[in-house]
């Protein structure tokens, strides 16, 4: 019996240790692990690089209040807006804390500028647990338990300019968006309906805001998913894969925007210890060549599992972009495929009820890919098999 809240449906496997694309259960048995965290481990586990940092940092300086700078923090905010190429950075603890003090920012623009408080987002979207994250998030089942939330949040459709162009007006105070909806079951947003975004909200007035929490450091094949589409946006978030691991969040926005002395603050936000590993984070990402990397063995990826359920009988399409993958198996339980890959040693996800999410590490190799399709093939012909059987029985 566990004295934890029974908050998340585990699967019957206690994870001891991990070392690059591998992590090991108790009884010592190796799993090639293509969740990766859910996004969350760019590099690998334990990379050497990466172990050395925080150890160095640990036995240096681990914690002074933000009330004092130290050399980590101003580095990663430098890096970070570098890669940006705009901006200034709040660091944060998590992507529902980067999310959260991006609403914020948000908000603080929105009043000075003709009192907007609205924010559109997308239906099936995600974006926290916190009170205006879970608002923001489109996915009512999600609220209602939790009701009543902050006001002011609107959901649309994705992919849907009309939609979109409908709801956008002097009220807004941005839209928000995941560039590849995660959660949502990896679902990826045309090029065409962020320039309509972007046009749509600089002729009303609105900022375009993007969560790349799941998307950000290298997922979908650039350092971050806007730089992969035709629009910049005015403020983003990110998080998960920032430093490898240990809790982190960043709200990017541009200059103009920053929140000024005493609007916002984190205690642990932007620590010395966190910093050193995303600062050791992206600098192997940029050695390594995982960019490239995350981009070729996406598209490797997305190729073998959609010969997988061509061969499965299922009608299913692969999503996403870069390593941020989702394969859809519907009519068969993506839940039962992923119980069949854990089974074949391999770990991964589902996204939206109806896909099986992949997103190893960035530092994934071509034959570890055809191992999880293979994988993948035959876990899926079980689960085909099955919803079969259960239909005409
Ligand atoms: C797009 C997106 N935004 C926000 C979050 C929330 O991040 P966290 O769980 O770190 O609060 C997630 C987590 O899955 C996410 O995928």
């Amino acid at each position: 019996m566990s004295a934890l809240m029974p908050t998340y449906r585990r699967a019957p496997v206690t994870l001891v240790r991990g070392e690059g694309l591998r992590v090991f259960d108790s009884d010592g048995r190796a799993y090639l692990d293509f969740a990766g965290g859910i996004a969350v481990v760019p590099i690998g586990h334990a990379h050497p690089d990466w172990v050395a940092a925080v150890a160095a940092q640990a036995g240096r300086l681990v914690h002074v209040s933000n009330l004092w700078s130290t050399e980590p923090q101003e580095s990663l905010a430098e890096r970070l807006t570098g890669l940006a190429g705009f901006g200034l950075a709040f660091l944060s603890n998590s992507g529902a804390e980067a999310n959260e003090a991006l609403l914020k920012l948000v908000r603080l623009h929105g009043r000075a500028n003709g009192g907007r408080t609205r924010v559109v987002a997308l239906e099936g979207s995600f974006h926290g647990r916190t009170f205006a994250t879970l608002a923001a998030t489109g996915q009512p089942a999600k609220h209602e338990p939790f009701a009543p939330l902050p006001e002011g949040y609107v959901h649309v459709p994705p992919n849907d300019v009309a939609a979109l162009a409908a709801v956008v007006d002097g009220e807004t105070a941005a839209v928000l968006v995941e560039p590849v909806l995660g959660e949502g079951g990896v679902l990826p947003l045309e090029d065409g309906y962020l320039s309509a975004a972007r046009r749509l909200c600089d002729e009303r007035g609105a900022l375009l805001a993007f969560d790349e929490v799941q998307t950000g450091i290298g997922r979908c094949g650039t350092w971050f998913a806007f730089q992969g589409t035709p629009v910049v946006p005015d403020v983003f978030s990110l998080a998960k894969g920032l430093a490898n691991g240990l809790p982190i969040g960043a709200t990017i926005a541009r200059a103009e925007l920053a929140f000024g002395p005493g609007q916002h603050a984190s205690t642990f936000g932007g620590g010395p210890v966190v910093c050193a590993a995303a600062l050791a984070t992206l600098d192997v990402i940029e050695r390594e060549g995982l960019l490239a990397n995350a981009a070729a063995m996406g598209e490797r990826l997305r190729a073998g599992l959609d010969g997988a359920l061509a061969a499965a009988g299922l009608p299913g399409r692969t999503r996403g972009k870069g390593l941020l993958v989702g394969a859809s198996v519907a009519p068969a339980r993506a839940a039962g495929v992923v119980a069949g890959l854990l089974e074949r040693g391999f770990l991964a996800t589902e996204a939206g009820g109806e896909a099986v999410r992949a997103t190893p590490p960035l530092t994934v190799d071509a034959a570890s890919v055809d191992g999880f399709v293979e994988a993948f093939a035959g876990a899926a012909a079980e689960a085909a098999g099955e919803a079969k059987k259960g239909a005409s029985a």
